[in-house]
């Protein structure tokens, strides 16, 4: 092992959530590390482009915790630890605020407070926002931050196994890119902070990171997983042309007025509402917005349905034949906003389409078509601290589960990683302060977990990482993707697994410096097992709900929405059961029902 650091707490992942978790434990006292696979703040986290859900009360007074945890609730269909949903209601609008003393300069209100844009199942509007690059923004801030306090930063290290002793964690090992040579870091805690597993579909908003590290590495230490059936397909991804297909093009999109239409040029999301057929008779667009908004208690256009509802009604549409030669639909904003309004308000979805498609989103359409964006499921944590199931290891973000349930609404992933970010840094630092000595090294553990890594190194024939990754990404999109049933999910299941033999086959040419071909044998393994848990979770689940539709299954299930699906491995064997979720208490059932009641 060449290069070995020692921390109290170490944060795998640089994005809203690790940086964010990174800055509370230094300020806690504990020595503190942010290693990333990439490039600082080259994150997913930029990719939420419309804004930070909170209610703060800015542009509708009538908004409170309350609501948001109400939407929260109903946007992820129950699924969602409750208490993670109160904790991120009450204190997003707390972290917005810290963000903007921090430097973050968001859109204003005529009256100087911080604007607040409409995103879909968010009763209000409440998306405080800096145009259409609020992740990157908030990246910039908390960069900014990290910097300022003298955080240490080890870029372009990619860890790869959890180290453990004694039924706890004691750090990562891994390497380092740029000369290959392996890496140890010993910590008292770490804090996973990785993010999604978007690269194991064909089709997604997630950049080459996502490869479920963080996921596979907890579960390969002894943590469990939630529901990772349960994967969000974002209504509108670019279609075209097709280097650029999957793209994220902004939800900020409808939220500023922008409506989907098929080919016919029919606004069809009206279709997919049962009882709008009494309103057909509606003669403008307007009045047909007016009429839901005064039946759906103030949410404005069906166009702003939940993301798993509009993704589900746009593949109809495509299936049915009333898409575009591309595949897509259409996304409009030119025809309800001026050319100035577009400019301004979605300054970077004006540049991607004209510099990416050729197409000036003032005068023309977009085309767009769902792409995978996120993972709902993940590391299983107590709500309060973060704390996995495994001592020492804290997981937030993406990569953690429970907050966003079934389905995730737009916006609440950045403030989840602030909420959340901040819990798990500020545990880990606590656990870190009651842990006496450093953890010792297991030197056989390192030994063994260093051989398997360097293992796809070497001359000879074997089998080709990106073949294996490109049949993987075309198994997940074909059968675990936006409509499931059984026999494709057995299907899947069954490739995955002479995937997996195929892996332990894997040779890659070169040495061991900048080596992408090394780099993904590593990634595959971690694609494979989060895939494997996605598949066969999705399996398990016989019921649709948010994120996870199945065709034999096409109903609700009471029961199932009851339960967790839980996995963990018994030796290199994935292993699931279900448990029941949390109880709500009663106060937050009132909440929950008040709302049922009036919409
Ligand atoms: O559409 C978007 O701007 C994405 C936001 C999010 O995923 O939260």
């Amino acid at each position: 092992m060449s290069e070995r650091h020692a921390y109290d707490v170490v944060v795998i992942g640089a994005g809203g959530a690790g940086i964010r978790a990174a800055i509370e434990a230094h300020q806690a006292g504990a020595r503190t590390a942010i290693v990333c696979k990439s490039l600082f703040g080259k994150a997913h986290t930029v990719m939420a482009e419309g804004g930070i859900a909170a209610a703060m009360r800015n542009v509708w007074k009538e908004d409170g915790w309350q609501v948001h945890f109400r939407d929260t609730m109903r946007g992820g269909k129950l699924l969602n630890n409750w208490r993670m949903a109160q904790l991120h209601a009450q204190e997003a609008p707390d972290r917005v605020l810290e963000l903007e003393e921090w430097g973050a300069m968001f859109d204003r209100t005529n009256d100087g407070l911080i604007l607040q844009r409409d995103f879909g199942g968010h009763r209000y509007a409440r998306l405080a926002h800096v145009g259409d690059r609020t992740g990157l923004e908030m990246i910039r801030t908390l960069q900014q931050r990290a910097v300022e306090l003298g955080i240490d930063v080890f870029m372009e290290y990619t860890l790869q196994r959890l180290l453990t002793d004694a039924g706890r964690v004691t750090g990562a090992i891994g390497y380092k890119r740029q000369t290959g040579e392996l890496v140890l870091f010993a910590a008292k805690a770490v804090v996973l902070a990785t993010g999604g597993i978007g690269k194991a579909w064909k089709v997604t908003s997630n950049s080459w990171e996502y490869s479920g590290d963080g996921q596979a590495m907890a579960l390969e230490a002894g943590a469990e997983l939630i529901d990772m059936e349960m994967v969000q397909i974002h209504p509108t991804g670019m279609i075209w042309p097709p280097s650029v297909r999957g793209i994220l093009v902004t939800e900020g999109v409808r939220g500023d007025g922008g409506t989907l239409k098929n080919t016919s040029g029919k606004r069809f999301m009206f279709d997919y509402i049962p009882e709008f057929f009494k309103a057909e008779t509606a003669d403008t667009e307007k009045e047909a917005d007016a009429w839901y908004t005064d039946k759906r208690n103030n949410r404005r256009t069906p166009d702003l349905l939940p993301r798993d509802e509009v993704a589900r009604a746009i593949n109809a549409e495509i299936k049915a034949g009333r898409g575009t030669a591309h595949g897509g639909v259409y996304l409009d904003i030119a025809s309800r906003r001026s050319p100035d309004y577009i400019r301004k308000r979605l300054p970077s979805m004006y540049v991607q389409f004209k510099e990416l498609a050729g197409v000036d989103i003032t005068v023309q359409p977009m085309e767009v078509a769902p792409t995978l964006h996120y993972v709902m499921g993940g590391i299983r944590v107590e709500a309060d601290t973060a704390a996995t199931t495994l001592p020492g290891l804290y997981a937030a973000g993406e990569v953690a589960a429970g907050m966003h349930g079934a389905n995730r609404l737009g916006g609440n992933s950045l403030s989840d990683l602030l909420v959340f970010g901040r819990r798990a840094g500020k545990s880990a630092a606590e656990y870190a302060g009651r842990a006496s000595a450093p953890p010792a090294a297991n030197e056989a553990q390192i030994e063994s977990a260093a051989a398997a890594m360097l293992k796809p190194l070497g001359a000879g024939d074997g089998e080709n990482p990106y073949r294996i990754q490109s049949e993987l990404q075309e198994t997940m999109h074909e059968l675990v993707g936006i409509i499931r049933d059984e026999s494709g999910l057995k299907e899947a299941i069954r490739r995955i697994q002479t995937y997996k033999e195929r892996l332990e086959q894997v040779r890659v040419p070169g040495g061991r410096a900048y080596n992408p071909g090394w780099n993904l044998a590593l990634e595959l393994r971690s694609l494979l097992m989060v895939a494997e848990a996605s598949a066969t979770s999705a399996l398990m689940r016989q019921e649709s709900r948010g994120g996870h539709t199945r065709e034999d299954f096409p109903k609700t299930d009471g029961e199932w929405g009851k339960k967790n699906i839980v996995s963990m491995r018994q030796g290199d064997t994935l292993v699931q059961r279900t448990e029941p979720l949390p109880i709500v208490p009663d106060e937050l059932k009132k909440i929950l029902e008040e709302g049922a009641k009036s919409e």
